[in-house]
């Protein structure tokens, strides 16, 4: 297969992409919220149960990893990998090392794990992994992000996903405006604006072809402490326009990270952004929270009740793939959990 093809597999119509990458730091606050030890066969075990679910073969066309992940072998028999394939989607693997501080910025982050890159991504391919994800994070309030942080940000985006083209995968772009703080939305919509720029400039600097490239950015919303909310409507608004005006047409896929938006909102808002795409590019999700949050809660009531985790699991993929093709309803979203 081209990277365009997997690509275009990842984000098909009906599909996206669910983001189990969070590193160990992470999952041990997620675990905490439920109260479980985070342990790595309970790190396993919650993977695979989500890993081995039917909605996987119809909803989901590929599933970001953590470097641990991507090594094991489920108790089911075949490896993690393996288990991913079997039902249909693609294995990809998260490569970059965290945002660490920005020397010269305070309180900025710069996405860092350049060093020895290469010969990871040999290793990752061979693991069967055939797409990878960088996320590079973005605050905003009345001083940031800082043009330093925009370009070190955008330039690291794209010696990675020069690297990982070199290697045969396909690198999701993941340029992450956070959601946090009290600005408005028109805010949002410039910062991302300026954000897209400069990782586009960098990545034709450094001859990425785009046609082998997801981009996973943040919806156009207003921050999670603005009084002004948005109707989702709007958010589908100034998002698609974002997006169409600020992101090459050779792009095939986008899939939008949740960020902190509830799973309903996150579905109904890719939802209302589907019904008026009418642009050439693939619209989808590749969520964690968005995707996790109730298959993670019936894992902490009680770990091995297989049925439940993945019937809530099912659900949530079931949703997003209709919102995938603007399908979903308010309507829908209570019958199909009943
Ligand atoms: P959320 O959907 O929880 O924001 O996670 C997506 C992701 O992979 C962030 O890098």
């Amino acid at each position: 297969m081209t990277l365009n093809e997997i690509a275009k597999r990842m984000c098909a119509k009906g599909k996206g992409i669910l983001a189990a990458d969070e590193s160990t730091g992470t999952i041990a606050k997620r675990f905490k919220s439920i109260n479980v030890e985070n342990l790595e066969k309970n790190r396993l075990n919650f993977r695979q149960t989500l890993f081995n679910s039917s909605a996987m073969k119809d909803y989901i066309g590929g599933v970001i990893l953590f470097d641990e992940t991507i090594k094991q072998k489920t108790t089911l028999g075949p490896t993690v990998p393996e288990l991913i394939s079997k039902h249909g989607a693609i294995p990809g693997i998260k490569v970059d090392k965290g945002a660490k501080p920005l020397a010269g910025s305070i309180d900025e982050t710069i996405t860092e794990g350049l060093d020895g890159l290469r010969e990871r991504l040999k290793e990752y391919f061979d693991l069967g992994a055939r797409f990878t994800k960088w996320r590079a994070v973005y605050k905003i309030n009345d001083n940031f992000p800082s043009i330093q942080s925009i370009k070190s940000n955008a330039h690291a985006l794209a010696r990675y996903a020069s690297l990982v083209q070199e290697a045969n995968m396909v690198p999701i772009v993941e340029p992450e405006v956070l959601m946090n703080g009290s600005h408005g939305i028109e805010k949002c919509y410039q910062v991302t604006t300026d954000v897209l720029n400069e990782c586009y400039n960098e990545l034709e600097i450094h001859k990425v072809d785009l046609q082998g490239t997801v981009l996973k950015p943040n919806m156009i919303i207003p921050g999670s402490e603005c009084k002004d909310k948005s109707s989702s409507v709007e958010i589908a608004k100034k998002t698609l326009d974002c997006l169409k005006k600020n992101v090459p047409s050779g792009v095939p896929g986008i899939a939008f990270l949740s960020g902190g938006q509830s799973e309903i909102e996150s579905s109904k808002n890719l939802n209302e952004i589907n019904k008026i795409n009418d642009s050439n590019f693939l619209i989808t999700f590749s969520y964690g929270r968005g995707l996790q949050a109730s298959a993670l809660k019936e894992f902490g009531k009680k770990q091995d009740n297989i049925e439940n985790i993945q019937k809530a699991f099912n659900h949530r993929a079931k949703m997003n793939g209709l919102s995938s093709k603007g399908e979903w309803s308010e309507d829908l979203e209570k019958i199909s959990a009943a």
